[in-house]
């Protein structure tokens, strides 16, 4: 039995962690079991990758940004995604390969050929049946994010330039693919965001977990 992948994308401040663990609890109230997981992290390792990624303190140039993320994405992937998938589970992800061709692409300029030909090595191929895209004006986001957690990582602190790219490159994918992208306008309030994106998961639902 295969289970269900749910990616979840979106700019800085999109409130998109929040909707993970609500749309989680929804699950477990219908008796579900989700596993949640983000990325970069969701291993010992990737989470290791992850904390140098994030740190203001350190330079990393994009290729080697790029690189970090997907070495961190082959761990998550074969050691907690795909065990969970063919366990029958519902995978929910905070952030998945599509980050990086809107972060690394979109945002650093990398090209995009090459991202995808590095995430299909990083994933073996692996898509997320549904994608949920948080939407939001980057200045509102960001204006969000720096009330609520008071500190910003490396990548939040990148122009505005940069996350309105990353916006645009999130938009276009979701465009290339409609029936895996919904975009939801996350300048919506946490209830309705939560509602919406309810409604875009209920009826992908595996009949039942083992
Ligand atoms: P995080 O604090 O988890 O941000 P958010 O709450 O917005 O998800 O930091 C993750 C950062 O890593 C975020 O700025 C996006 C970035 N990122 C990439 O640039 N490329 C990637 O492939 C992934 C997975 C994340």
């Amino acid at each position: 039995m295969t289970g269900l992948f749910v990616t979840f994308e979106g700019g800085e401040g999109s409130g998109k962690s929040t909707q993970v663990a609500r749309l989680a609890a929804r699950l477990r109230a219908r008796g579900f079991e989700p596993v949640l997981t983000r990325e970069p992290g969701g291993t010992p390792l990737a989470e290791g990758i992850r904390a140098l990624l994030l740190d203001p303190a350190r330079h990393c140039g994009p290729m080697s940004e790029a690189l970090l993320m997907e070495a961190a994405r082959a761990d998550v992937v074969t050691h907690v995604v795909r065990p969970a998938l063919a366990a029958g589970r519902v995978v929910l992800c905070d952030r998945y390969d599509d980050s990086t061709l809107a972060y690394q692409g979109g945002g650093r300029g990398l090209d995009a050929g090459l991202l995808a030909t590095l995430n299909r090595a990083a994933t073996g191929g692996l898509l997320p049946d549904l994608t949920l895209l948080y939407d939001i004006p980057p200045e509102l986001g960001l204006a969000r994010r720096e009330r609520a957690a008071g500190d910003t990582n490396r990548l939040d602190r990148e122009p505005a330039e940069f996350h309105a790219r990353v916006r645009r490159r999130y938009l276009e994918l979701a465009a290339t693919a409609p029936e895996r992208w919904v975009v939801l306008d996350a300048a919506a309030g946490p209830d309705e965001l939560e509602s919406l994106g309810w409604a875009a998961l209920e009826p992908r639902l595996p009949r039942r977990e083992p």
